[in-house]
């Protein structure tokens, strides 16, 4: 892809300076954190032969740890497939990442498939989107190797998860880098070549990845500003502010870490299990009960109507209505919208050489994209 000269650059940012909002409103739900406005780079005009402007580029990363649940449904899936309409989405399985805690291979081999079916299960449809194993791109790997001479190992020190690995090892008294391996430490780095690698413009993700995207942010400045030119796009940020905290079996925010997750794609049988196993206060029957303080409304909410929300809502203020029923709606709702995605996830299982084609084609179509960039960068390295 070629990008602008200099000169078109500057006319380019004179523009944007004076006529484009900071903030992209084209999708209100979606806050794009635009750090600098003169970071965005625009491919040259004359890449595209008609006159309609490029999509810009949405791309996000999902680790292979485990069953996908709800939480990861409607916190990261969703809001993903719904960006992946306006943009020209790249998404992918994080399988290296990974590999630094996961080390049963056939758990991880199945979580790779798992997480795979699940999200063209949920609708991601791999002719929309480019959908690929990280760990069929080997270009990604060659520019994480690029990119650690140009990240300092004072802001690999800073970032929230190495420095809460080491905190836990000072406070039971062991060695601070106990149990810490290099994959943990430059995670950062790997991420940032995941993102920069496809001239990513927005990386949608939760909050607790904002650190990631402007460590990425620091290290493609890095580069750009010792080459005095725009060798790397730098990316910004797709932080969706109004997605509700999806609240797990016993109320706290659901993650697997807590053990307090709804799993996707369980039986129908062992949905209704998991279900009447949330917590609930000891409230009789015939009391009124108050539906915004019960996490079995809040996780209704997330599967019904408007409609079906204000009645049951009602139906727990009046009384009379126990918490086994409400688990009764919340398993009804929630069953009718999962159970046409788990047959979905049940049939691409049952096919596994489908899936990994499904995979492999994905890759085809990153790794000419991943190619020029690591390109561009040698040749601005000298290394060419
Ligand atoms: N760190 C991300 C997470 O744990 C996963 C990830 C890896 C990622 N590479 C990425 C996310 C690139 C966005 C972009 O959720």
């Amino acid at each position: 892809m070629a990008y602008m000269t200099e000169e078109e650059a500057d006319a380019l940012d004179e523009e944007l300076t004076h006529t484009t909002p900071k903030v992209d409103f084209s999708k209100p739900d979606i806050f794009i954190r635009q750090r600098e406005l003169l970071n965005v780079l625009k491919p040259a005009a004359a890449d595209y032969t008609m006159n309609e402007k490029p999509k810009k580029i949405s791309l996000t990363g999902i680790q292979s740890t485990g069953d996908l649940h709800i939480g990861n449904y409607f916190g990261a899936i969703k809001p993903a497939l719904e960006l992946a309409k306006t943009y020209d989405a790249r998404y992918f399985i994080a399988d290296y990442h990974s590999l630094n805690t996961m080390r049963n291979s056939k758990e991880l081999n199945f979580a790779i498939r798992g997480v795979a079916a699940g999200w063209l299960a949920a609708g991601l449809d791999p002719e929309q989107v480019i959908f690929y194993r990280q760990s069929s791109i080997p270009e990604v790997f060659e520019l994480t190797t690029m990119l650690m001479a140009f990240t300092a190992k004072g802001l690999m020190n800073r970032a929230h998860a190495y420095k809460a690995a080491a905190q836990d090892n000072i406070e039971r008294g062991n060695d601070p880098d106990a149990g810490i391996n290099m994959g943990l430490f430059t995670y950062p780095v790997l991420m940032a070549a995941d993102i920069i690698i496809f001239d990513s413009d927005v990386v949608p993700v939760g909050k607790d990845q904002m650190q990631h995207i402007e460590m990425a942010q620091d290290i493609a400045q890095a580069v750009n500003a010792n080459y005095g030119q725009e060798v790397l796009k730098v990316p910004q940020a797709a932080i969706q502010e109004n997605v509700a905290v999806v609240p797990g079996l016993d109320g706290r925010k659901m993650s697997k870490s807590y053990g307090n997750t709804i799993p996707l794609f369980v039986p129908e049988k062992t949905l209704n299990k998991t279900i009447t196993r949330i917590i609930t206060n000891s409230q009789k029957l015939e009391e009124p009960k108050d539906p915004d303080s019960s996490q079995i409304f809040q996780l209704y909410k997330l599967f019904a109507t408007a409609e079906e929300q204000a009645s049951l809502a009602a139906r727990y203020r009046a009384g009379g209505m126990g918490w086994g029923d409400a688990k009764e709606e919340l398993f009804r709702a929630a069953n009718r919208e999962l159970a046409p995605m788990r047959e979905r996830y049940e049939a691409f299982m049952a096919d596994i050489p489908a899936l990994d084609k499904i995979l492999e084609q994905g890759a085809a179509k990153a790794r000419p994209i991943a190619a020029a960039t690591v390109k561009r960068f040698r040749k601005a390295a000298g290394i060419d």
